[in-house]
């Protein structure tokens, strides 16, 4: 995909997994990405990976996404070094594995600050220059979850992957005449750390009722980003493109 070529990127959640695989593929495709995370050391190492594979520039950021101080901060350093934002992949999320009667408020209240808040902290920090430059590409990582209340899923992840798809939806239509696209990617079961949080049996079911017969990769839902963040991604718009093996139709 040429068009993707001297973009710049802010991928979060980025140190591993998922985040990891969409800021290498994108970095191949030569665009230029910030990556941050919690997890300082291996957020370094894997910055040091991608430089390395792809010759890419390569910004990093250590810090917790629910504080929104930090997120300004991080994008305006990243705006100073990129000279812009083309792509915003909203992708850190937590995943805390429990029945509703073991969830206290206080995680309630985390799992949505990190899985659906802090994507608004990172928007409202982006647009303007978004708006300024009459592009941008923002993708945020729902899951099936959020379509169809999840085979495993805890509830508060369930009901924040939901309110993914409601924010893109709504999203879209405030900036869509301005040259931005908003879309959600609702990947399946992807073999990362938070897949293996799962038990291999739950694992086996997902595989066994996919098409592909097939747990999927970071790098499957890479691919998808990498279309819907691309110029030829520009009509499309709120929507919800499913990774998942076809587990889930509709
Ligand atoms: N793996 C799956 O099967 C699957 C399926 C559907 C959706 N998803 C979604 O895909 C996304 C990526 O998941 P993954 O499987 O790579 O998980 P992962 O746990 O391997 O990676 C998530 C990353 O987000 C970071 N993170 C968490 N909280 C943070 C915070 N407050 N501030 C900064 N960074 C933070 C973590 O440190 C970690 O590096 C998540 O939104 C997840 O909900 C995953």
């Amino acid at each position: 995909m040429e068009s993707l070529k001297g973009m710049a990127a802010i991928i979060t959640g980025s140190a591993q997994g998922m985040g990891k695989g969409i800021a290498m593929v994108l970095a191949q495709r030569g665009v230029d990405v910030a990556i941050c995370d919690v997890k300082q050391d291996v957020l370094e190492a894997t910055a040091k990976e991608i430089r390395e594979a792809t010759g890419r520039k390569v910004i990093t950021g250590a810090f917790d996404i629910t504080d929104e101080s930090a997120v300004k901060k991080f994008v305006g350093e990243v705006e100073s070094g990129f000279g812009k934002i083309d792509i915003l992949v909203n992708n850190a999320g937590i995943h805390p594995l429990k029945p509703i009667e073991e969830i206290e408020s206080k995680e309630w209240d985390l799992v949505f600050a990190v899985n659906v808040k802090a994507s608004y902290y990172f928007c409202k920090a982006i647009l303007p220059g978004m708006r300024s430059r009459k592009f941008g590409r923002i993708i945020s990582i729902s899951s099936e979850a959020g379509k169809n209340g999840g085979t495993v899923a805890a509830l508060h992840y369930a009901a924040s992957k939901g309110a993914v798809l409601a924010f893109v939806r709504n999203l879209a239509q405030q900036v869509g005449a301005d040259g931005i696209t908003v879309n959600a990617i609702a990947p399946g079961r992807i073999a990362t750390a938070m897949s293996s949080a799962v038990s291999p049996e739950e694992n086996q079911k997902f595989i066994n009722n996919s098409i592909t017969k097939s747990l999927g990769k970071p790098e499957d839902v890479a691919y998808a980003v990498c279309y819907l963040a691309s110029r030829e991604a520009a009509f499309v718009t709120a929507e919800t493109m499913m990774v998942n093996g076809g587990t889930l139709r509709d």
